[in-house]
């Protein structure tokens, strides 16, 4: 660290994770610049989408000079891979999240939120996290790939662990345990998709997992451990952020009653309210690039193997692109964007799924849920910094209506 500018580690502080945007603004007016020799942040909006539209800004975590030692050979999935390996593989899967396909399942996500909803109703008590914004995406990303939901358990459990060493390259951040757990993790991921995989080429079903191991039989443009790593990337990124839109955005909406009241009576603002929490409260607070090569962001120099990290979640409230910027309104004009999803080649893949079912729950909470409240010491949050939200949230009501 510099002695001019904000320590960056003061985000791992646990008094930060209710609310890191005082923090992160400060970050953000000194930024871009160097924490350590090797370590940049960035969390100007425009600094951050350039550097994300950038080629020689590298998605291949370990050329970094600060990279860990590698444990091994390891696949990476593409969400880790530059053009033309990135392009590839990107590619084989693009089609199945296409806005047309992701429309045709629009019934299907009714289906199971109203079916969470009901046995909330039922219980006459509503744990957000465990019992809608975890279980939801996590099915809906399981019948898409063709994975059996009755192996949630396992898949909630491995998924948590990939997500605990998914930080930045901070000192003292991530615990080694949790490196560790994160690697065993894997490989327990691994022989499990080996298995499914071994099952769908016997027998191949309408699902993404049998997609992928035809085309990878169809001939060289896809590798047994690429398919595997794709499944991993899939079901973890299908479901870990989700939930964090899901559960940041009730979370915002019982502490803003006026914008819970306004969507309520009309329920067309759902997308709206969708896109002011990805902006507000970002599910993915950060990434990270690595320079190829010497050069600049604004006048701070860059060098080749540099890690910078780019602070979404502080992009996202520059008060240079949002007037109002730390106000939470759902009726905001559509103009400015976020950077919640990324930009340039690595955009999320599932964005249109994320918001659809989002958009669904979001819009059912507001109409359904009766005068709700958070109950007290109903809200924990996750200790990661990378993916932001509650671990816990509690939501107390009257009454939860059935559809009209
Ligand atoms: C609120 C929910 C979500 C958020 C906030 C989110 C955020 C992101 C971000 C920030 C990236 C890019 C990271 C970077 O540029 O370094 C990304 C990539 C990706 N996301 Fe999402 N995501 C969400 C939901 C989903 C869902 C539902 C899927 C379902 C398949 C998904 C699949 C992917 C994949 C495959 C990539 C890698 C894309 C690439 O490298 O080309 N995400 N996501």
């Amino acid at each position: 660290m510099t002695a001019d500018h904000p320590d960056i580690a003061r985000l791992v502080d646990p008094a930060s994770r209710f609310d890191p945007y005082p923090l992160l603004a400060s970050f953000r007016a000194a930024s871009p610049y160097a924490v350590s020799d090797g370590l940049l942040v960035v969390g100007r909006h425009a600094d951050c989408s350039a550097v994300l539209r950038d080629p020689r800004m590298s998605s291949e975590r370990d050329r970094a000079r600060l990279a860990p030692a590698s444990k091994g050979p390891r696949t990476r999935n593409f969400l880790h891979l530059d053009p033309p390996d990135h392009t590839r593989l990107r590619r084989l899967v693009v089609k199945a999240f296409t806005p047309r396909v992701v429309a045709r399942l629009e019934p299907r996500i009714r289906e199971l939120a109203e079916g969470l909803f009901r046995e909330a109703a039922r219980r006459g008590r509503f744990e957000i996290v465990s019992e809608l914004a975890y279980p939801l995406p996590l099915r809906v990303i399981c019948e898409l790939l063709g994975v059996p939901f009755e192996d949630r358990d396992l898949l909630e459990d491995w998924s948590g662990k990939l997500s605990e060493a998914l930080e930045p390259p901070l000192p003292g951040l991530v615990a080694p345990r949790a490196t560790s757990e994160a690697a065993r993790a894997r490989v327990q991921f691994i022989t499990y998709f080996r298995e499914l995989i071994a099952q769908r080429r016997r027998s191949p079903r309408d699902d993404l997992v049998s997609h992928l191991v035809q085309v990878e039989e169809s001939g060289d443009r896809l590798s047994e451990s690429e398919t595997l790593a794709t499944c991993v990337l899939l079901i973890n990124a299908g479901h870990e952020t989700t939930v964090n839109l899901v559960s940041n955005g009730v979370l915002a909406l019982l502490h803003h009653p006026d914008q819970l009241k306004l969507l309520r009576g009309d329920p067309s603002l759902a997308a709206g309210a969708v896109e002011e929490v990805l902006r507000y409260d970002a599910p993915v607070q950060l990434t990270s690039r690595v320079a190829r090569g010497d050069g600049h962001i604004g006048s701070l120099p860059v060098l080749d193997g540099d890690t910078v990290v780019l602070l979404l979640g502080a992009a996202n409230r520059d008060p240079e692109v949002f007037d109002a910027p730390d106000t939470f309104d759902i009726t905001r004009p559509p103009g400015a964007r976020h950077l919640s999803f990324s930009a340039g080649p690595h955009f999320c893949l599932g964005a249109g799924l994320a918001r659809l079912e989002a958009r669904i729950v979001l819009e059912m909470f507001a109409s359904r849920v009766t005068a709700p409240s958070l109950a007290e010491n109903g809200l924990a949050y996750r200790p990661n910094l990378t993916l932001r939200g509650p671990d816990r949230l509690n939501v107390l009501f009257d009454d939860i209506q059935a559809p009209s």
